[in-house]
């Protein structure tokens, strides 16, 4: 037993090595919690129910087991783009959870396609020489998901103070969470936000990637999680990877760890 905890601490080690590279001696990786990514993956994957009702009453067949009693406040979508969110608490983590659903399966390829290489300037504070994905960022920037997202959280901590904020999101859904999170801290000054994402495709350049790891240390992407797959919707494997830079160092973390629980 023991030898066998040594060899995974072993491999652990060569993993993060391998994967992360030089920054694993600036800073300890982030923490990684199974239960955690379950249970976002549900709240995630509960964004795909096509009946909205059941998703706004939390009925739905993804609206039980981990996000048992999670409570609806703002469910945002946007009928012209083909894009969902939803803004309620959740008090098993005692925290407001945002998730984000991307387009439709045979849409995101478009919207990939069509504008991935379309690259935006980045004008947030400091952040000179970042560009993004002008289709992601527009998706949230630029609909109607902002103002109701924004709008849900305020009704949420009126309503149970400043808890903390997890923001989430599956392929596309991951792209616009990315943003959220980064404007909900940057443009808004909230400090409790953390961020999980699932299969999310490539955002910002290099300097992007930067800026937003300075931000969002913690931020976890998940890529390849064969556990949690039961929890996601059925297309989860379905995303391209191109050459954008994702921001560094969590995948490899969270992939290893996933091998060992
Ligand atoms: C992991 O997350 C769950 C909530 O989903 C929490 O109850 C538990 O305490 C966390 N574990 C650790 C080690 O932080
Ligand atoms: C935002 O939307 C407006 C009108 O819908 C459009 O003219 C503008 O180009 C969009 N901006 C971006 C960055 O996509």
């Amino acid at each position: 037993m023991e030898r066998r905890r040594w060899l995974q601490a072993a491999v652990l080690m060569c993993f993060l090595v391998l994967c992360s590279g030089r920054e694993l001696k600036d800073k300890p990786a982030p923490v990684y919690n199974s239960t955690l990514a379950k249970t976002l993956a549900e709240y995630t994957s509960a964004v795909y129910t096509n009946d909205l009702s059941q998703l706004f009453t939390w009925t739905c067949e993804k609206c039980g087991d981990l996000t048992e009693g999670f409570e609806m406040v703002e469910l945002i979508i946007d009928v012209q783009n083909c894009l969902e969110a939803y803004v309620g608490f959740a008090s098993d983590l005692n925290a407001i959870v945002v998730a984000f659903r991307g387009t439709q399966e045979n849409s995101i390829q478009n919207w990939i396609e069509d504008l991935f290489w379309k690259q935006l300037d980045f004008d947030y504070p400091g952040m000179d020489e970042a560009k993004v994905h002008s289709g992601f960022y527009s998706a949230y920037h630029n609909t109607t998901l902002r103002d109701g997202v924004v709008n849900g959280i305020q009704k949420t901590m009126e309503a149970y103070g400043n808890v903390p904020i997890m923001v989430t999101g599956h392929s596309m859904g991951g792209a616009m969470a990315s943003f959220c999170t980064l404007d909900l801290i940057v443009n808004y000054g909230l400090k409790d936000v953390t961020l999980m994402t699932f299969g999310q495709p490539r955002i910002g350049n290099a300097e992007f990637s930067s800026h937003f790891k300075k931000y969002l240390p913690n931020a976890i992407r998940v890529t390849n999680a064969h556990d949690i797959v039961p929890h996601l919707p059925p297309y989860y494997h379905y995303f391209p990877q191109k050459t954008y830079h994702h921001f560094p160092r969590e995948v490899c973390v969270v992939l290893f760890h996933f091998r060992l629980l």
